[in-house]
């Protein structure tokens, strides 16, 4: 074995060189990856004994993509495309043996060698759109000549990833192996040999491009809506694959660098990177080491079948995890359940599960009236509603139900964990595990760490966040713990603009505009305006928001709050009554009347954010 750098070694085995990467964690092409791959396929083209080449990786996973953390930096060594030409122009044969998850320049990497080779559980995908760019060294022009351009195209677009067995009909790859990758490929590079097969580059595919007429471009664009709003990257996209169809390779090479180069220099794309890292960073807490040992949890209980209880235990029930509900009422509790299997069975009716899959969730879902069926539970979640009095009774209740050793956790947006945990014996259990509405959907899970959580309490919680496919990210104690609360500054802003002259559609369009799904106005009425809210202390005189509940105009769900939903398609409208009231609260309020740009807007909204964040760094709330 000759090491070529620090980073890639070449070995022969018998007439194939086997060029090995091993750059750990993910094997991303920083610097050393690109020099040591161009300068081991140009080896092994000179050497006389050898006839194929293999592309192989150690370590978890094939080539990941591009080095992110080299973006800001100048170009140093062998540029990638050089690196993928190299490879594509090859007299001999070359073979990408692939595993784990082959992503961005990875599968670039891949889609320049002349034959692709899978373990059966790698995945594969472009998802470059994720950090804002697009994929730079030929993904645009290459995977839509190999796969057809409506595939490609959806795939670029979404980030999504392709699983092998997929990947394999779509042609992306060209066999499926099982056993030890690396002895398995070198023999199917025998076999081309053998076989004498021509070396197929992918640069001269050109029967798969007809699909892509003017009249699929539109309809693709139209399809995505106002999805990508105030994301470029997946409008570039579209535009180098209309010049895959239209240009020549190599022009079309062209394009896509001008595009990747424009993009990375883009401020969408600086944050999507910058949001990247720090999702990560997120995931470590400084003070509790990968050496804390985790609880094991094989047994979840959840208290309040309600929407925020049945979204939580459809998490579990996805992993395969059993899941005791409770409720207090037998109606309830058959409501939740039937939630649920409606929510399973939707999916199932998109192709997304099937039937057999709706059936084993539910199967591993008990339903109960009684509190003690949580007692062998490894961890409890209470979900029912915000109030200190009836949540510490519960959680008294559980200490002297539920087995020792198990984690005691509430999913209050608010409420003060400490306070929660000392109704009980044992406040090193109780921790807080906060949801968003859905909880099977939305990707944040805020761990809120009490005085007295143990160690190996927010350890197992952390780990658990990762099972259950959320983003878990630890804060501390105070009100709104960190998302509630920084969103609360928004409202609190956007709520003074349109005392001062704004209509709630205006602050929504402007925030909307900027990339945000939703805006404030908007988002109220998804949640649900009587949050908090009681007919009994109403104050409809003064609270814009309270005259609504008043009105029975509570949201979505009544079908009018700031706007008028439609009952089918819950389109938004405005209703010209809401428009009176926010003018009649305007003057009420006795702020000067304004014209305000949407600059104003966005500032206001944003800023309050950003303010909001650095005092929760300050107060320590958040690492
Ligand atoms: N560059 C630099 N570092 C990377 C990286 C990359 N492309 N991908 C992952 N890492 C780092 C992470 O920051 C993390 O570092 P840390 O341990 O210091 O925090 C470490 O690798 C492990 O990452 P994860 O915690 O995410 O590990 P997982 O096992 O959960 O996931 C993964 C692995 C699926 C590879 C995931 O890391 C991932 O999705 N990575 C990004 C893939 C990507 O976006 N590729 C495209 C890059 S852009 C590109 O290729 C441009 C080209 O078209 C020219």
């Amino acid at each position: 074995m000759t090491k070529v750098n620090d980073v890639v070694d070449l070995e022969t085995r018998g007439n194939v060189a086997v060029v090995r990467v091993n750059n750990p964690p993910v094997n991303a092409l920083s610097r050393g990856v690109r020099d040591g791959l161009y300068e081991a396929v140009t080896k092994a083209n000179a050497d006389g004994n050898v006839q194929a080449i293999v592309l192989v990786c150690a370590g978890k996973t094939f080539i990941a993509g591009a080095d992110i953390r080299e973006f800001g930096l100048p170009p140093e060594g062998q540029p990638l495309p050089a690196v993928i030409d190299a490879i594509e122009n090859s007299k001999k044969p070359v073979v990408a043996a692939l595993h784990g998850t082959a992503l961005g320049g990875g599968l670039e990497v891949a889609l320049g060698s002349h034959f692709r080779v899978a373990l059966p559980n790698a995945r594969f995908g472009l998802p470059e759109v994720k950090l804002g760019i697009l994929p730079g060294a030929g993904g645009t022009q290459r995977l839509p000549r190999l796969i057809g351009v409506s595939r490609a195209l959806e795939l670029m677009v979404s980030g999504d990833q392709v699983a092998a067995p997929e990947a394999l009909k779509l042609g992306l790859i060209d066999a499926v192996l099982e056993g030890d990758l690396e002895a398995q490929a070198v023999a199917y590079a025998q076999s081309v040999v053998t076989e004498k097969k021509p070396l197929r580059k992918v640069r001269d595919l050109t029967d798969k491009l007809a699909e892509g007429t003017p009249d699929f471009f539109a309809k693709f664009r139209k399809s995505q809506g106002k999805k990508n709003r105030g994301f470029p990257a997946p409008e570039k996209i579209v535009q180098c694959v209309e010049a895959a169809v239209s240009k020549s390779f190599d022009d079309g090479i062209k394009f896509e660098r001008e595009a990747f180069s424009a993009l990375r220099a883009s401020p969408e794309s600086k944050a999507q990177r910058y949001y990247f890292f720090a999702e990560r960073e997120a995931a470590k807490v400084s003070d509790v080491g990968d050496d804390v040992t985790k609880r094991p949890i094989k047994k979840v209980g959840v208290i309040g079948a309600g929407t925020m209880g049945g979204g939580i235990a459809m998490n579990f029930l996805n992993v395969g995890t059993p899941v005791v509900i409770i409720e207090t009422k037998q109606e309830a509790l058959d409501r939740g359940v039937k939630v649920i299997r409606t929510n399973y069975e939707r999916t199932a009716s998109k192709g997304k599960l099937t039937a057999a899959d709706v059936e084993k969730r539910m199967g591993l879902l008990t339903p109960s009236l009684q509190i003690e069926q949580l007692a062998d539970c490894d961890l409890v979640i209470e979900a029912i509603f915000e109030n200190m009095a009836i949540k510490k009774e519960v959680f008294g209740k559980l200490d002297t139900i539920v087995k020792q050793g198990a984690i005691l956790a509430s999913n209050t947006s608010y409420l003060d964990v400490n306070e929660i945990a000392s109704a009980t014996k044992r406040p090193q259990d109780v921790i807080g595990l906060h949801f968003f509405s859905p909880a099977n959907v939305m990707k944040l899970l805020e761990i809120v760490r009490g005085k007295d959580s143990a160690k190996d309490v927010v350890a197992t919680s952390m780990a658990l966040g990762k099972t259950i496919a959320k983003v878990p990210v630890l804060v501390g104690v105070c009100h709104g713990f960190v998302g509630n609360r920084m969103l609360a500054a928004r409202r609190d802003q956007a709520m003074s603009l349109i005392e001062e002259g704004a209509m709630p559609w205006d602050v929504d369009r402007v925030l909307e505009d900027f990339g945000m799904p939703m805006g404030s106005f908007a988002m109220g009425d998804l949640a649900g305006l009587d949050i908090g809210w009681s007919a009994e202390t109403s104050r409809g005189e003064t609270v814009l928001r309270d005259k609504l509940c008043e009105l029975g105009r509570r949201g979505q769900k009544t079908g009018a709050g700031y706007y008028n939903y439609d009952p089918q398609t819950r389109a938004r409208s405005v209703d010209p009554t809401v428009e009176a009231l926010v003018k009649e609260f305007a003057k009420k309020s006795g702020k000067p009347q304004r014209q305000i740009s949407d600059q104003e807007i966005l500032e206001r909204c944003l800023y309050s954010m950003v303010n909001e964040g650095a005092k929760i760094l300050e107060e320590g709330i958040a690492q």
